[in-house]
């Protein structure tokens, strides 16, 4: 026997041990599931990019919805593939517009759903990008006046929750102040404030059918930059956000825990459509374990700081978890 200062493998030794001793754990509590609809369509429209994931028609959505809750999920965040885009996606902030509709829909479908709207209007303009264009410029301010307009609309049909996730500088401070002068103080605005440009969304263009194929970097955030990275989220929280997020999640473990370091709003990541469609193909060429994969992947979100997590498995987690 060797004299060791400590053996860790002593709280290894059972089951029993392990857990009692683990520190992150996972709840479907924590788990935000998000859905697309897309208007004029007549049956759900599956994203080949996305195996498993579906556009579904708008007369689907209750449905969908309650499938959702029946199997545990409590937070769905909601996605719009317009067809009435224009230039500026003025249809998002119609009360009768495609976003308006969706929220009531999914309300009525499960009371106690908190229905979040993800609050842009790349799925509502012609063009693509998330805000009111100037040649190849996207106007900051004038979008912001628009992203109001939203979520009024937004709020009026009885959401729950906004999620801005244009990346237009003010946005919490000027949903805030929007919010609460037409009487909406106690609606919460969970920012995507800390968004890098990344080409992980690849498969959420194809989700959306956008046919986007410009570029957000005038927007979005620059991969590289980490101090930038928290300073977009401390700021998110000084104007008010009530959550705080990071998006991508797996490439950006480092500014989750930074952010986590210095904020103390609840902090959720967004587990894109990039790092499901890896993770698909990874487990369709029988290299790697579905559920033991996906299940690793979570817990890195919590223990790098993550309070909730948005991801495209959360129903597929639920079953997982309720399985035990
Ligand atoms: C829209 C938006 C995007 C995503 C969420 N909201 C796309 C983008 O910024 O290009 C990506 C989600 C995903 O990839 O799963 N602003």
């Amino acid at each position: 026997m060797i004299e060791l200062p400590f053996r860790f493998r002593r709280l290894r030794r059972s089951e029993g041990l392990r857990r009692l001793v683990r520190e992150n754990a996972l709840a479907t509590d924590d788990l935000i599931l998000p859905i697309f609809v897309e208007e004029k369509i007549g049956q759900p429209v599956p994203i080949i990019s996305m195996p498993g994931v579906f556009r579904y028609p708008e007369a689907m959505l209750g449905e969908r919805v309650a499938r959702a809750w029946s199997k545990g999920i409590r937070a769905v965040i909601l996605f719009g593939v317009s067809h009435h885009k224009d230039v500026r996606g003025s249809d998002s902030w119609s009360p009768d517009g495609l976003m308006a509709r969706m929220i009531r829909a999914a309300r009525a479908a499960a009371p106690d759903m908190v229905v979040i709207s993800d609050n842009c209007f790349c799925e509502y303009t012609d063009h693509g990008h998330c805000g009111v264009v100037d040649g190849e410029q996207v106007l900051n301010d004038d979008t912001l006046a628009n992203l109001g307009l939203q979520a009024l609309v937004a709020a009026q049909a009885g959401v729950d929750m906004l999620a801005p996730s244009g990346m237009m500088d003010g946005t919490v401070r000027t949903l805030r102040t929007t919010l609460d002068a037409a009487g909406f103080t106690q609606l919460p605005i969970m920012s995507y404030s800390t968004k890098f440009a990344s080409a992980f969304y690849g498969p959420f263009r194809d989700a959306v059918d956008s046919g986007f194929k410009g570029e957000r970097s005038s927007y979005q955030m620059d991969i590289a930059n980490g101090r930038e990275a928290v300073a977009e989220s401390v700021l998110d929280e000084e104007e008010g956000a009530d959550i705080l997020m990071v998006k991508p999640g797996m490439a950006y473990l480092d500014v989750l825990h930074r952010i986590r370091e210095r904020c103390s709003r609840p902090l959720a990541v967004y587990q894109v459509s990039g790092e499901y469609a890896m993770i698909k193909a990874a487990v369709a060429a029988g290299v790697m374990d579905e559920r033991a994969l996906v299940l690793e992947t979570m817990v890195a979100f919590r223990r790098a700081g993550a309070d909730l997590v948005l991801t495209y498995y959360a129903e597929q987690i639920a079953d997982w978890l309720r399985a035990g």
